[in-house]
């Protein structure tokens, strides 16, 4: 779970995806490159949704929007049957304008505007996962004014702490999201769902942060929601239909992560499992429940591929190799201290890759850097390179989450192109970024 599944090394030695060339692909389209495997993010939809199926078949799978959204993602979403969970007014309408079906839609996100609620409302979405007693109150408002009743989840914040990077945390009571549960704010929100005729509350969420390799957070998590739901039954005669614990499970960006992967089949037992112990414990019904991966579905299907430019040896200290891209299409090392791997693509050598010769004898302590005006503007701090010279293609894995969501045009860099692959062959689904999209919003 590092590669594409199709990921592997053509005649020619170089890195092929569903055996198309990277360095000819690179030449045909330029760099930096975004590359999707379509065959992975197939494979990653059907793995989860079996998952379910085998341990829980209550459950559905949710893709989660902002780990990367296109009209190209969307169509394989649609077909391969997942629904699909957006976190602004322009995720939700990039999915209407694809077609999406707006009853497979979930509404996240912590200060929805009323614009975006009404946006929500009126395309008669799957359900709005309502974080705070603001947004309640005017989804109840829009909803009486416009005759509609609107189906949602309470966010809850089970004050559930996950070992993931600081910024990634999302489920400790220190935290801006869901509704706090260290006092009466989300009973008082469960009352006033419950007696609002235009709320159907179907039950309750919580999502306690990304990137998490374990399990137990989760566990703890759902204990914390059906707990909070037996207490809603109990005094308000309040029976939640669904209880999701939220996001998704953790992927490897280097070799040496891959042994803390959690089987997608051993997460859907444990959230079934979980979830029937807690409704045997509390004498409630068995909820519906859903899940929802963002990097588990697409992370691994995307390849980075860069120019190599200015190498720089300093004696005694490092390399460093300068590439076209950096923080502007991947902030992840700077922000959350991502690690990465590159090889070079026309000479790749280990990093997980199927029969690629070993990574040894001539390698080079080295730093990849991007071409930003930033010292923290570095792709990978620490990596073993071997030889290297301008021109070569380096490619990394683990790319397809949290890149181009998150990419901006710092320096006035533009945003790379983006080439989908299936059955053999490349197609381009997002240009390449020009001056004149840059400056189209400018008043010049
Ligand atoms: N559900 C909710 C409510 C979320 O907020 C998220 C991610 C997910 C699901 C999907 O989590 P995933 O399966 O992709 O880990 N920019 C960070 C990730 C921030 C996570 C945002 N929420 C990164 O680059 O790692």
């Amino acid at each position: 779970m590092l590669w594409p599944i199709t990921t592997g090394i053509n005649a020619a030695g170089h890195l092929s995806i569903d055996g198309v060339d990277l360095v000819d692909l690179a030449g045909e389209y330029g760099t930096p490159l975004y590359i999707y495997d379509e065959a992975t993010i197939r494979a990653r939809c059907r793995e989860h949704r079996a998952a379910f199926a085998k341990h829980y078949p209550q459950g559905r799978i949710v893709y989660a929007g902002k780990a990367y959204l296109s009209p190209a993602i969307l169509a394989i979403l649609k077909e391969e049957g997942t629904w699909l969970d957006v976190c602004s007014g322009g995720e939700l309408g990039l999915a209407l304008r694809c077609g999406f079906p707006a009853e497979r839609i979930a509404f996240h996100g912590n200060n929805k505007s009323p614009d975006e609620l009404g946006q929500a409302i009126i395309a008669g979405l799957d359900a709005i996962i309502v974080d705070n007693a603001l947004e309640l109150e005017r989804i109840i408002a829009i909803g009486n004014e416009l005759g509609k009743r609107t189906p949602i989840a309470l966010r809850l914040n089970p004050g559930v702490e996950a070992h993931t990077h600081a910024y990634r945390q999302t489920g400790v009571v220190d935290s801006k999201f869901g509704f706090p549960t260290v006092d009466d704010q989300a009973e008082r929100a469960v009352v006033m769902a419950i007696n609002a005729p235009s709320i159907d509350l179907r039950g309750f969420h919580a999502h306690i942060g990304a990137h998490i390799f374990e399990l137990d957070p989760y566990r703890a998590a759902i204990r914390v929601l059906c707990r909070f739901a037996a207490d809603m039954r109990d005094r308000h005669s309040y029976v939640a239909r669904e209880i999701s614990p939220g996001g998704g499970i953790a992927i490897s960006y280097t070799p040496n992560e891959q042994d803390k992967e959690t089987p997608l089949d051993e997460l859907g037992w444990m959230v079934g499992q979980t979830l029937r112990e807690c409704a045997a414990e509390h004498g409630l019904p068995e909820p519906g429940t859903w899940l929802e991966p963002g990097r588990g579905i697409v992370g691994q299907a995307g390849v980075v591929l860069y120019t190599v430019g200015a190498i720089k040896d300093i004696p005694g200290i490092r390399r460093y190799i300068a590439v076209d891209g950096g923080m502007g299409d991947n902030i992840r090392p700077a922000l959350y201290e991502a690690e990465y791997i590159a090889v070079v693509a026309a000479r790749p050598r280990g990093h997980a890759i199927p029969d690629a010769p070993p990574l040894d004898g001539d390698l080079v302590n080295s730093r990849i850097v991007g071409k930003y005006c930033e010292s923290g503007d570095f792709l990978i701090r620490e990596i073993m390179m071997p030889p290297v010279a301008p021109g070569d293609i380096l490619a990394m894995p683990a790319a397809g989450a949290y890149h181009l969501m998150m990419a901006s045009n710092y320096n006035m860099v533009c945003r790379p192109a983006v080439v989908f692959i299936r059955d053999g062959q490349a197609r381009l689904v997002r240009r390449r970024e020009t001056l004149d999209d840059l400056l189209a919003a400018e008043i010049m």
